[in-house]
This record gives C-alpha cells, sequence and structure tokens, in this order.
C-alpha cells in the first residue's frame, strides 16, 4: 500500500499523494489513481515492460506526441489541460522512475469528469469515438515519422504475423495442429491476401502516418455530461503505420457483433450500422486529408487486421497459450475461429463496405 505512495512521491506533484485506488480496467498496465493533500490528481501507470523493452523510446514518443497535440489544441483555442495527456517528471526531472526491482514507473494528470466505455452502445457513441481518432491522426499528420521509435516491431507485419503462425505449426510446441486442420486451412487459404498492406506501405501507395495502434474504445476518455470524446489516451504502442491499422483494429473489435471470444459463431458478424458509423466519424475527423487510396483501402484494412488478429490468436493455440491471456484451454482457439468468422462475413459485405467509403472520395 504504501509503496504506491511512495513511488507517487518521486514525482514533482503539486502536493504530497496520500491516497490511491487502483484502477481495475485496462490489461497490459497497472494504473493507479492517486489522490493528494490538496486536492489535485494524478494517474500513475507502472510501465509492463516484458512488451515495451526500450521505456526510454517509449517515454521519448509518448512526450514528443502529447506536446506536438498541445499545440495544436492551443492553435485551435481548445482546452489544452483536458483534451491530452501531460506528463508529470520525478523530482530529478527524468520522465519515469525507475524502482528497486527494475519496475519504470511514469505519471501524468488525471483528466476529471470523464467516462469510458468498455464497448460501444450505440452506433452515435461509435461514430464520436472514430471522429476522435480521425482527429488524433490528423493533428499528428505533420508530425516527423522518423522522430518515433517503434514500440513493439513489426506490430501490424500481416506477412510477419503469418510467418510466425507457419513456425507455430511446424514446432507445433503443444501438439496441438492435428486437432485445428480447419483453422490451419483457412489461414494458408488466407496467405495472398496477408501483404495486402504492406505491399501498398512500401510501394509508397498508402503512406506512413503516426498512428495510435490500440484503438479501442476504452482508450477514449468522454465527457461524463456531453458525452463528447475529450481525450486519446494509451499512448504506448503510437508508431509509424498506415491509417488502415487504427481503422482497421476499431472496426473489428468495435463493429463486431459478439464479444472476441463468443464461440456461437451464429452470433458474430460485422454491424454494417457500426461501420458505417465509424466510417463517418473516423474520415471526418481526419478532415480531408487522406488521400483516395487510403480511404478506398479502408474496407481492405478491416478484414486484414481481423485476419491478422485471427492468425495470433490462432498462433498462440498451437504454441500453447504463451502470449495472450487465457481463462479456460481452448479460449484462444474461440477466438482465433471468431475472428475467422469476422473475415468470412466482412468478405461477403466488401461491396457494401466499399459503397459507404465511395461516398467519401
Ligand atoms: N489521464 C487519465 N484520466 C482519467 N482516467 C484515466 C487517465 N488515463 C487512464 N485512465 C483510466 O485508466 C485506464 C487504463 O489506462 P490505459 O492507459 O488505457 O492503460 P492500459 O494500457 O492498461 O489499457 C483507462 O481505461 C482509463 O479508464
Ligand atoms: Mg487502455
Amino acid at each position: 500500500m504504501t509503496d504506491v505512495l511512495n513511488i507517487a512521491a518521486q514525482f514533482d506533484l503539486r502536493s504530497a499523494p496520500s491516497s490511491y485506488r487502483e484502477c481495475s480496467e485496462g490489461h497490459i498496465n497497472g494504473t493507479y489513481f492517486i489522490y493528494c493533500e490538496k486536492g489535485e490528481r494524478y494517474v500513475l501507470q507502472r510501465i509492463n515492460t516484458s512488451v515495451f523493452k526500450d521505456p526510454d523510446g517509449l517515454m521519448k514518443n509518448i512526450i514528443g506526441v502529447t506536446e506536438h497535440i498541445s499545440k495544436k489544441i492551443e492553435a485551435a483555442g481548445g482546452d489544452v489541460k483536458r483534451g491530452t495527456l501531460h506528463f508529470i517528471s520525478t523530482k530529478d526531472g527524468s520522465v519515469y522512475y525507475r524502482d528497486e526491482n527494475g519496475g519504470c514507473w511514469r505519471a501524468y494528470e488525471y483528466v476529471r469528469n470523464v467516462v469510458g466505455y468498455q464497448s460501444a452502445e450505440s452506433p452515435k457513441v461509435f461514430e464520436s469515438v472514430g471522429r476522435a481518432f480521425g482527429k488524433f491522426q490528423m493533428q499528428l499528420a505533420d508530425y516527423d515519422v522518423t522522430r518515433l521509435v517503434e514500440t513493439i516491431p513489426d506490430f501490424h507485419n500481416t506477412p510477419a504475423r503469418y510467418r510466425a503462425f507457419e513456425e507455430a505449426l511446424c514446432a507445433n510446441a503443444a501438439g496441438r495442429a492435428e486437432s485445428v486442420p480447419d483453422e490451419i486451412a483457412f489461414v494458408k487459404e488466407h496467405r495472398v491476401i496477408c501483404s495486402y498492406i504492406m505491399d501498398r506501405m512500401e510501394a509508397g501507395v498508402i503512406p506512413r502516418r503516426v498512428t495510435h495502434n490500440d484503438t479501442k474504445l476504452n482508450n477514449i476518455l468522454l465527457d461524463k455530461v456531453t458525452g463528447k470524446p475529450v481525450c486519446v489516451i494509451d499512448l504506448d504502442t503510437v508508431m509509424p503505420g498506415s491509417v488502415l491499422f487504427d481503422f482497421g483494429d476499431a472496426i473489428r473489435f468495435g463493429a463486431s457483433s459478439a464479444a472476441e471470444d463468443e464461440t456461437d459463431l451464429d452470433l458474430v458478424y460485422m454491424r454494417e450500422d457500426m461501420f458505417n458509423a465509424f466510417a463517418r466519424g473516423f474520415i471526418g475527423g481526419l478532415d480531408g486529408s487522406l488521400t483516395d487510396m487510403e480511404i478506398l483501402a479502408l474496407p481492405m484494412g478491416a478484414m486484414i487486421i481481423t485476419l491478422e488478429t485471427g492468425i495470433r490468436f490462432l498462433t498462440d493455440y498451437l504454441n500453447g497459450d504463451t502470449y495472450f491471456r487465457i481463462h479456460y484451454p481452448t479460449q484462444n482457439l474461440d477466438r482465433a475461429r471468431n475472428q475467422f468468422k469476422l473475415v468470412l462475413d466482412m468478405e461477403q459485405k466488401m461491396p457494401q463496405m466499399l459503397a459507404t467509403v465511395k461516398k467519401y472520395l
């Protein structure tokens, strides 16, 4: 208990930390809300260094990006305090604190009067989330991507994810390959399209941009009263990438009719009303800065990121569940099947999805 407060006290807070509450949401970092003697609140987070192996590079990315966004908000006359994260240095001027066990901690201002959703309740909410992520990319459109470190190399390199699948299949470490022939066949049938995004990025047809890479609903803080998006958070995976990554992952997760591990596949499909709403918000938030090639590739982007995620779940199942946390033995397989069902549904709905995005050319 006192440990958390002792760590908080290492930072240059405006008054002494007096109590704290552990945040029950979030899956990657350990997050604590810190309450101080004079009423200030802060967020204290332990960086997950087994996922993010370069905390210096990571913090450099986040600070560069949030400072850039601050300037943009200021120039537009917006609310700089609430519109982006503000980091607090340690008392000796470092951007994070390393405890005696090697744990890395950072602190930032708590944004008040906000809520976060775990799942989109309506197309209306999903549209405003899309607008917020689109705006985030817009604010960073002129940020020099070469200043960014790749915090997780090859994060959305789908061909590399395919190769990892082939290696897992070959090694068959958990002895499970024989029991999942249909899922393996599904991945192999889709091998050719795995390079859809990478090929276009390498050819320069799809530009490199600063991307968020974790565009889940719960990474947007919304105003408690107005419901409007206030702040994009969880910036650890901000990296150079393609707009298709952010759009794709948001659709994969947020436009699905069911949870990621729903096993009744009849219940799993892509909701077109949600796709349309997010597309409207996201493209609108980018305010004309998307190229026609990017807009036209958005539906395929959503399908490829969904396929990639399914491949990652199946790979982990073959490896014996070494990466994704599971609550029962076949959960990764269930997740993979669920994602593949979404891919099939998106394949069928591709003409409608294309018709939707073409309206924005
Ligand atoms: N500045 C902030 N103000 C208020 N709440 C926050 C703030 N930052 C994070 N949170 C809350 O903490 C949760 C976890 O933070 P996040 O950075 O998303 O960590 P994780 O990587 O574990 O998802 C968020 O979903 C949000 O509810
Ligand atoms: Mg988060």
